[in-house]
C-alpha cells in the first residue's frame, strides 16, 4: 500500500472522529441552559415557580416559557417602546390598570418591577387564543402609522400594546394578565412567586 493512501485514509479517521467528538461536546454544553429554564413536567403540574434566565435577552427581544401549562412572554423592551407606552393611552381600554389583571407591584405606568421587563400570561383575556407579538412599528396591516408594537391576537382582532394593555373597541375585555413574579438577582426572573414568597 502507498503511504500516501494510508495517510489520506488516517487523517479522514481522525477528521471524523473529532467531528463526532466535537457534536456531543455541543450537545451537553446546551443542556444546562436548556434544563435552567424548563421546568419538569412533574414541577410544571404543581404549578412550581419557574426560573428563566435572561441574561441572553436582547432589547426588543420576546422569549416564551411556562407556567401552570400557560404561556408566559418576557420582553426586554427598548426605551423606544417604552417611549411609545405613554403615546398610546388614549387609545387604551384600561390605560391606568384599574382591573385587577396584575398583582400590585406590576399596576404601574409599564405595568411591570423593571420598566424594561415585561412579564405577561400569553393568553388573550377574549377566549384564550394566543396573540401574536408584533413589535414592529408602522405595520401596514396593525393600522400603519399608528401601530406603536403590541400583540396581535388573530382570532378576533384584538390588540395589546407592549404593556399587555387591550385596546379600547376590540372584543378582548381586559389586560393582559401578569402573573406573580420577581427577580433572583439581575439576570433571573422566577415566574409563579413574590418576592420573598419562598
Ligand atoms: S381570542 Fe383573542 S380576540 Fe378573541
Amino acid at each position: 500500500m502507498n503511504q500516501d493512501g494510508v495517510d489520506k485514509g488516517r487523517r479522514r479517521f481522525l477528521t471524523a472522529t473529532t467531528a463526532v467528538v466535537g457534536g456531543i461536546g455541543a450537545v451537553y454544553t446546551a443542556v444546562p441552559f436548556l434544563a435552567s429554564w424548563k421546568p419538569s413536567a412533574k414541577a410544571q403540574a404543581a404549578g412550581a415557580p419557574v426560573s428563566v434566565d435572561i441574561s441572553q435577552l436582547e432589547p426588543g427581544q420576546r422569549i416564551t416559557t411556562e407556567w401552570r401549562g400557560r404561556p408566559v412572554w418576557i420582553v426586554r423592551r427598548t426605551q423606544e417602546m417604552l417611549a411609545n407606552l405613554k403615546k398610546l393611552e388614549s387609545q387604551l381600554a384600561d390605560p391606568n390598570s384599574s382591573m385587577p389583571q396584575q398583582p400590585a407591584y406590576a399596576q404601574n405606568e409599564y405595568r411591570s418591577i423593571k420598566p424594561e421587563y415585561l412579564v405577561v400570561i400569553g393568553i388573550c383575556t377574549h377566549l384564550g387564543c394566543s396573540p401574536l407579538y408584533r413589535p414592529e412599528v408602522g405595520a401596514a396591516d396593525l393600522g400603519g402609522d399608528s401601530w406603536l408594537g403590541g400583540f396581535f391576537c388573530p382570532c378576533h382582532g384584538s390588540k395589546f400594546d407592549l404593556a399587555g394593555r387591550v385596546y379600547a373597541g376590540v372584543p378582548a375585555p381586559t389586560n393582559l394578565v401578569v402573573p406573580p413574579y420577581h427577580f433572583a438577582d439581575d439576570n433571573t426572573i422566577v415566574v409563579g412567586e413574590d418576592e420573598g414568597a419562598a
